[in-house]
């Protein structure tokens, strides 16, 4: 197989991000390529920069157009894009060019807990004030709406007397670190 590139796009702190590079770091395979944000000073910039990946931050009216994020991918041979944590909707444009080939987590056991607004924090919050049984993560393809595309994968567990959004945060960032890179990988082997 000649090797794949992935470009993760991410808004916030990046620990899945940071999970997802270490575990292709040693995989001739698959590479992290790029990353990508819209968040100007986002933490995933800083661990991009220590884990020696190429880091880039677009705009609104950039990312809509496409022509500068659209110019990345190409320029860096991108296969497959991972969203992770990243909270802007996506493009047609990017949609088409990448059918199947952009997959998001989320936070919580879709379709519950979706859509726009729903990202985070707020996503366990809601979990905790509805005094949801259970919670979990969502692993999806992406279409042209909030966390509607097709679910490839779902992990849950129950909530535990006086569980906070805190440590529901804590649980579900553990799933995720497991799953979502061995799920990248099984997506991208189908390529
Ligand atoms: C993750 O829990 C991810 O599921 C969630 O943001 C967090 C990012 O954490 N994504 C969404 O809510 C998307 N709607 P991280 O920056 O530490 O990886």
């Amino acid at each position: 197989m000649c090797i794949k590139r992935i470009a993760v796009f991410a808004s916030g702190n990046g620990t899945n991000a940071q999970r997802i590079a270490e575990y292709f770091k040693n995989n001739k395979d698959i590479e992290i390529s790029l990353i990508l944000s819209n968040k100007p000073g986002a933490g995933v910039l800083e661990r991009a920069e220590k884990l020696g990946i190429k880091s880039f931050v677009f705009n609104k009216n950039d990312f809509k157009k496409g022509q500068e994020v659209d110019v990345l991918l190409q320029q860096y041979g991108i296969d497959f894009i991972v969203l992770a944590g990243f909270l802007w909707l996506v493009p047609a444009f990017l949609i088409d060019k990448f059918p199947n080939k952009i997959i998001n987590i989320h936070p919580a056991l879709l379709p519950k807990y979706g859509g726009k607004g729903m990202y985070g924090m707020n996503v366990h919050r809601a979990v905790i004030e509805n005094n949801e049984k259970e919670s979990g993560i969502s692993i999806h393809y992406v279409n042209n709406k909030y966390d509607e595309g097709q679910i490839i994968f779902q992990a849950k567990f129950d909530i535990d007397k006086g569980e906070t959004p805190d440590s529901l945060a804590n649980k579900i960032h553990k799933l995720e670190y497991e799953h979502f890179p061995k799920i990248i990988e099984k997506e991208i082997l189908k390529l």
